[in-house]
C-alpha cells in the first residue's frame, strides 16, 4: 500500500471542499443538530473562505492518499494564520481528518508526521490545537502523540456552547 502526503494546490479547491464537508459531517453529524452543523459548514467551508486559506502563505493543506486515492487531510497554520495564541514560535494543527473508511491505518499518523516536519521547517518550538472535549477519539490520538491539555476554551457551534481542550506538544 502506497501512502503519500501531498500539498493541496489552489486548483484542487473543489476536491478539498468536498472532503472537508464529508469528513466534518461524518465526525460530528450524529452529535449536533442539523441546523448548527449546516451553519458551521457554510461559514467555514464556503468557496471564498477556502480560497483565502489556500492563498495564505502561512496556511497549508495536505492530502493523505492511499494508492493515489484521497483519504484525509491536514491543515496547519503558522504566524498570524493561527486561529488563537498566534505566537511566532507555534504551529497550529487546525484540522486533521481521515475518512472513516480509512481510519486506524496510520494515515492520521502520516498527517501528524507532516505537521511535525512543517514545525521543524518553520523552527517552531511547539505544536498546539483545539479539540472538542467530547471528541474522545481524537483526544486519544493526540495524547498517544504526546500532546498535553493546557487550557480549555468555550466556543459556539450554532446556538450551542461547547468546550474545546487546548492541547500542546513542546518540541524543546
Ligand atoms: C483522529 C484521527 C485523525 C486519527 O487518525 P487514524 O488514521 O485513525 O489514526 P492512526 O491509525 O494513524 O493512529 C496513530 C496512532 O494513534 C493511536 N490512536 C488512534 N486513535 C486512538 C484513540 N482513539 N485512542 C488512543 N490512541 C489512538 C493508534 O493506536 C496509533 O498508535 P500506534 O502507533 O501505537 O499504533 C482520525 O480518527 C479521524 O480523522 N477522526 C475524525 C476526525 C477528527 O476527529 N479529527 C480531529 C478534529 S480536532
Amino acid at each position: 500500500m502506497g501512502v503519500t502526503v501531498e500539498i493541496v494546490n489552489k486548483d484542487q479547491l473543489a476536491t478539498l471542499r468536498a472532503l472537508c464537508l464529508d469528513t466534518f459531517t461524518e465526525t460530528y453529524g450524529s452529535q449536533n443538530t442539523k441546523s448548527n452543523l449546516e451553519n458551521y459548514l457554510e461559514t467555514n467551508f464556503n468557496h471564498s473562505q477556502l480560497k483565502n486559506e489556500l492563498d495564505n502563505p502561512q496556511s497549508e493543506y495536505y492530502f493523505v492518499k492511499v494508492d493515489g486515492t484521497i483519504a484525509g487531510y491536514l491543515k496547519v497554520n503558522v504566524g498570524d494564520a493561527q486561529t488563537e495564541i498566534k505566537e511566532q514560535n507555534g504551529l497550529e494543527i487546525e484540522r486533521i481528518y481521515v475518512s472513516k473508511a480509512y481510519q486506524g491505518q496510520r494515515l492520521g499518523q502520516a498527517l501528524f508526521e507532516k505537521a511535525m516536519e512543517r514545525a521543524w521547517f518553520h523552527k517552531t518550538t511547539f505544536l498546539w490545537l483545539g479539540v472538542w472535549d467530547q471528541n474522545t477519539n481524537a483526544i486519544g490520538f493526540y495524547e498517544r502523540n504526546g500532546f498535553k491539555t493546557f487550557d480549555t476554551h468555550v466556543f459556539q457551534l450554532g446556538d450551542e456552547m461547547q468546550t474545546d481542550l487546548m492541547m500542546k506538544l513542546e518540541l524543546v
